[in-house]
């Protein structure tokens, strides 16, 4: 059976496509989960796409992924900044753990420059727009390979 990467998304990602075009494109989350699905396959993984604008949601689907997955591709949305809890959350999980924003967070607003989950991933993407989720999972092939 093929490893279950887990892609974990935070608030206001439901509305990608919507939400500030100009800046995060014009992809769906569903369109993301595709293009990864497709990526996962062919390198022996499967994947499950998953949003909560909460964040204890999201920390049990952290905790849910100790159990199901070999890796976790998080885009923590703004708890990126905020969040020791998604972090300490992250640290409870063994496999690899790959961080995406799809903007350049670098070129923002300095309090976008800072990430508490940066401290546990073991690789971070930002700025290749949802591309960055694609790249992600090739990584995680190679990981896990
Ligand atoms: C984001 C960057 C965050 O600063 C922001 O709060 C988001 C999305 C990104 O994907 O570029 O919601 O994580």
């Amino acid at each position: 059976m093929a490893q279950l990467i887990t892609i974990i998304n935070g608030p206001n990602l439901n509305l990608l496509g919507q939400r500030q075009p100009e800046i995060y494109g014009y992809d769906s989350l569903d369109d993301v989960a595709k293009a990864c699905a497709e990526v996962a396959e062919p390198l022996g993984l499967r994947s499950e796409l998953m949003q909560s604008n909460h964040e204890g949601a999201l920390i049990d689907m952290i905790q849910t992924a100790r159990q199901t997955s070999a890796g976790i591709i998080i885009n923590p949305a703004a708890f990126t900044h905020t969040s020791v809890a998604l972090l300490d959350a992250l640290h409870t999980f063994e496999g690899p753990v790959l961080e995406v924003h799809i903007s350049n967070v670098h070129k923002r607003e300095s309090f976008r420059q800072s990430s508490y989950v940066s401290l546990r991933a073991d690789g971070v993407i930002a700025g290749f727009g949802v591309q960055g989720y694609s790249l992600a999972m090739q990584r995680m092939g190679t990981l896990l390979g």
